[in-house]
């Protein structure tokens, strides 16, 4: 088990607001934990274990699951695994971290655990994951799995593996994980998760490195990768998909195996406003249809799957920047309020053999606005940040690898 620092709060730390509300978070949860402590630790790790299986059990079930029984079911894992994470006792530092690294943001995993609620971003995922499990052990006897910046609580695989292992699915000796992470903070967190669930048999190692210079001794029979925001910025996921796609066995899969990046000319107002007035949640099964009918698609901006990846190339622009090239699209013409419209740039993720999730499905594949790009009008301050084009100009898109990952566009 890691050493990791103590950190003792001073009345300094309080005064700042920012530490204050974290404090007060981890003060509740210690409350929390001692209203809890009354379980025994084997009481606890079955409720946890439970609400991992259960969760698991709704998206495999026969019967479509409501929105409701889901969300609940989620945020019953949520609290358990947090539970899990306060045992862990990290230090207010290990805890609270985030920092920029050179191919991206390196997030705090008191910030990464929301993501074991993403419902629709898990389900997308473990129905592919599990697809491609099945798959390659009804020829083979055991397979390697490697999840990079898989987080505190890895949570595209450690509740399937507690399902598989409740359910007398799969064990140990037929899949192996590998799980790199490169935050101290999160690497504590999963090992005590993965104790708590007692899962060890699973786990090849726990390897606490960047994920864009790692590389795995084994071959790889499945790589499994979230590593992205909305818009396709901000954390590494294309860097540290370039960099681990080489260690793919021949035959290995990658999860996901295909994200595509559209861009489109929309009205705020009525995208991100007025569709959503009386949806009860976000998701691709509520946009829309008058809402459709009024964007401007631009088309896709970058595909990614093993074979792009495999030939991509990198541009080396000074001061370190890596690029690499996407696509070159033509700006419609003959759109009349195109002056009064924004680009959206959003995600459609294919997992495996027809599962994913589309946009609004989850936090990562919502359209995010970009703001510095302006066609058909000119930005009150012209700044070296603005895209200015007209309809019907052609514009090359980049994908900058290195420091805040992005789309940067360039006119042909
Ligand atoms: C949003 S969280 C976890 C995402 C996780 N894959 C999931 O499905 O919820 C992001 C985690 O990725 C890790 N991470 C980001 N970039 C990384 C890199 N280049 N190498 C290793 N870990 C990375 C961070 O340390 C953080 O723990």
């Amino acid at each position: 088990m890691e050493k990791h620092q103590t950190h003792s709060v001073t009345t300094a730390d309080y005064a700042d607001p920012k530490v204050d509300q974290l404090l007060k978070h981890t003060v509740r949860n210690q409350l929390e934990s001692l209203l809890k402590a009354k379980l025994t630790t084997a009481q606890r790790q079955q409720a946890l274990t439970q609400s991992f299986t259960e969760a698991m059990a709704l998206i495999f079930s026969s019967t479509q699951a409501t929105h409701a029984q889901l969300s609940a079911a989620f945020e019953a894992m949520y609290e358990q695994a947090v539970q899990s994470m306060t045992q862990a006792q990290l230090s207010e530092e290990l805890l609270t971290r985030q920092y920029i690294s050179p191919t991206g943001l390196i997030m705090s995993p008191i910030n990464c655990r929301h993501t074991i609620k993403d419902i629709y971003r898990i389900q997308g995922y473990v129905k592919g994951i599990d697809k491609a499990v099945r798959g390659m052990l009804s020829h083979k006897k055991s397979i390697t799995i490697l999840y990079p910046a898989c987080g505190p609580f890895a949570p595209l695989l450690l509740p399937l593996l507690s399902y598989y292992k409740d359910q007398h699915v799969f064990n140990g000796e037929q899949i192996k994980v590998l799980f790199v992470d490169t935050h101290p903070g999160a690497i504590v967190s999963l090992r005590q998760l993965i104790s708590d669930l007692q899962l060890g048999e699973f786990v090849a190692d726990i390897i606490e490195e960047d994920a864009t210079t790692y590389e795995p001794q084994e071959s790889i029979d499945l790589l499994v990768l979230e590593a992205m925001q909305h818009g396709f910025t901000r954390e590494g996921q294309l860097a540290i998909a370039k960099h681990l796609v080489k260690f793919l066995a021949l035959d290995g899969w990658m999860i996901p195996h295909s994200v595509s990046i559209k861009g489109m000319m929309v009205h705020g107002e009525t995208e991100f406003n007025q569709q959503w007035k009386d949806a009860e949640y976000c998701h691709s099964a509520h946009l829309q249809d008058g809402a459709l009918q009024e964007r401007v698609e631009l088309g896709e901006l970058m595909r990614i799957d093993k074979s792009a990846l495999l030939q991509m190339q990198e541009l080396a622009l000074e001061d370190g920047v890596r690029v690499v090239s996407a696509n070159t699209i033509t700006l419609p013409t003959g759109v009349e309020d195109m002056s009064e419209r924004i680009l959206a740039v959003y995600a459609q993720i294919t997992t495996f053999d027809g599962e994913g999730l589309d946009q609004y499905d989850s936090g990562i594949t919502h359209p995010k606005p970009d703001m510095s790009f302006y066609v058909d009008a000119k930005p009150r301050e012209l700044d070296h940040m603005h895209f200015v084009a007209n309809s019907g100009d052609t514009v090359q898109f980049y994908y900058q690898l290195s420091g805040m990952p992005g789309f940067v566009p360039v006119k042909v």
